[in-house]
């Protein structure tokens, strides 16, 4: 059974939002959902997930599932907020765990901030199925942009996260901590070999001058024409040309926000005594290398 998919764009982060469910009145999943966050002030809203929210209501959907590509550095995830207001599961891959460690050890975390990944309500392993409603999911881990990356098959979508861009951007960065550009060109090459007609799901899209957002290409397009991976493109090729370019990337700008509140599953970190949550900044960590 093929789903029906609703797309959301922020165009604060240049992020998709995909809800992804079986019929009106039926069974649905967000997936990478995103919680407004303005640097200036530090300060976090819902108007974004809302939106979602509203759509969800709307269509009379029961929300069985948050999930999440993988750990993002782009922006919040409002996974938390979304179980809230509705009671859904939390899931993410289970290399969250590698991420939380790092990422702990960064940030100076709380001795008892759990690195076992027990703040999303499960782990996907590769080649996990579940069940949207009426929908069959099968998890495919598609690492490489980071470890923790996983696509999530839906009859004919595919929601790859940042495994691959549109066809004229190619492909995402592969070096935060746990990157590696080898397994990102295989785990595209994975996803080549879906069916012609599958619809790739990008959480991103950073389109050139004149051309609009695409949420969704399909994997025969891609498989031809993707400048980074398509056609004939050599992984030792690709990876060459992915290493020099991301040597060259400034650290995205939400990253220390962004990974403090997404290895927690988008909750916020405790409050201090004093009943004010803070987020750490690690000085002279990042970017040095540029
Ligand atoms: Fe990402």
């Amino acid at each position: 059974m093929n789903p029906q998919v609703k797309s959301f764009h922020d165009p604060a982060t240049a992020t998709f939002t995909h809800v992804v469910y079986d019929r009106d009145g039926g069974h649905a999943a967000v997936i990478d959902p995103v919680l407004d966050y303005d640097p200036a002030s530090a300060r976090v809203t819902t108007a974004s997930a809302d939106r979602v929210l509203a759509f969800v209501a709307g269509r009379g959907l029961a929300l069985d599932w948050v999930l999440e590509t993988h750990a993002h550095a782009d922006h919040l995830t409002a996974a938390a907020h979304i179980k809230r207001k509705t009671g859904a599961r939390t899931g993410i891959g289970r290399g969250i765990t590698r991420v939380q460690e790092r990422f702990k050890a960064l940030f100076g975390l709380e001795p008892e901030f759990p690195t076992d990944g027990s703040q999303f309500d499960r782990l996907f392993d590769d080649g996990d199925t579940f069940a949207i409603g009426g929908l069959q999911v099968r998890v495919l881990a598609t690492p490489g942009h980071t470890d923790d990356s996983l696509t999530y098959l839906v009859g004919d979508a595919a929601f790859v996260g940042d495994t691959v861009f549109a066809p004229d951007t190619g492909t995402a960065r592969a070096d935060f901590p746990g990157g590696d550009a080898g397994k990102l060109y295989r785990s595209i090459r994975k996803l080549f070999e879906l069916p012609e007609d599958t619809r790739l799901f990008l959480c991103h899209d950073y389109p050139p001058e004149g051309r609009g957002e695409r949420a969704e290409i399909p994997a025969g397009e891609q498989r031809r024409g993707n400048v980074h991976v398509g056609g004939d493109a050599a992984e030792d090729e690709f990876v060459r040309m992915r290493t020099a370019r991301d040597a060259t990337l400034p650290a995205p700008k939400l990253i220390l926000p962004a990974l403090q509140v997404n290895i927690r599953a988008g909750e916020l970190p405790p409050a201090d005594d004093n009943g004010i949550r803070y987020l750490r900044l690690p000085l002279n960590q990042l970017g040095g290398a540029r």
